[in-house]
């Protein structure tokens, strides 16, 4: 299968791929994470990312294009994906589209995760990720990791992600509203777009969300 997740910052896109992704035994890619593993490598690609993404801001697409076709092809799109935080805008929605006209591939759906702006900004404000790796994801108070500070994962240090500050989240909304949202409309007129209620416990989610792709919606 071949998902792309969309929803506000904060909605709980990385925490709901993790899950989806391990059920589908698809690859997860988080553009987001790519762009975080690159900075913390100190590359070039990762260096251009951090000054945007401190911003609130897109990293522009010259960038994110082709480090997001990179990856799947290194995952074999053939054999499905998940991709969390690409698309991103118009631009990026049709690039994708015409990356898997030329792999003969489609999407098989659009899962839309719908949250109130209040509940996402309570999520950011909470949220601790792991220093080894930024998919390993927790909240101090609704998703709380086994003891404070350690990833149950991996056993890495947790910390709050820079751009999670409250006058850049305010601007990562504001960029979602502007950029990313006109994308659900451009995959409603490809009757793509499933939207999964995302308040609730994140098991309650993932079964919304599995029992959407179950049903063929
Ligand atoms: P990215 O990393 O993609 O961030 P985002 O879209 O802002 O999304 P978040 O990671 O903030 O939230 P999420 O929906 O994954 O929520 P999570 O599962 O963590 O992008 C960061 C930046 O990179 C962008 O601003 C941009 O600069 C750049 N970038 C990335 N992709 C790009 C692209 N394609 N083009 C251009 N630039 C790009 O959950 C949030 C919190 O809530 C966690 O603490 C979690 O534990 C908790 N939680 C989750 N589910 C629940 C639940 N059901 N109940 C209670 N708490 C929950
Ligand atoms: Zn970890």
């Amino acid at each position: 299968m071949r998902i792309v997740l969309v929803g506000p910052p904060g909605a709980g896109k990385g925490t709901q791929a993790a899950y989806l992704a391990k059920n589908l035994a698809i690859p997860h890619i988080s553009t987001g994470d790519l762009f975080r593993a690159n900075i913390s490598q100190g590359t070039p690609l990762g260096v251009e990312a951090k000054s945007y993404m401190d911003a609130g801001n897109l990293v522009p697409d010259s960038v994110t294009i082709g480090m997001a076709e990179d990856r799947m092809e290194q995952a074999d799109a053939a054999e499905g994906f998940l991709l969390d935080g690409f698309p991103r805008n118009l631009g990026q929605a049709e690039a994708l589209d015409e990356y898997l006209k030329n792999s003969g591939l489609k999407l098989d759906a659009v899962l839309d995760l719908e949250v109130p702006e209040e509940e996402v900004v309570k999520r950011i404000a909470g949220r601790r990720i792991c220093r080894n790796d930024s998919s390993h994801v927790f909240h101090a108070e609704y998703n709380k990791p086994k003891a404070e500070g350690v990833c149950d994962v991996c056993g890495g240090e947790l910390y709050q992600r820079d751009d999670d500050r409250e006058a850049t989240v305010r601007k990562r909304l504001e960029v979602y509203h502007t950029e990313t949202e006109p994308i659900i409309d451009y995959y409603k007129d490809q009757d793509l777009v499933v939207t999964i209620p995302a308040l609730g416990k994140v098991e309650e989610v993932t079964k919304r969300a599995m029992d959407a792709l179950q049903r063929g919606e």
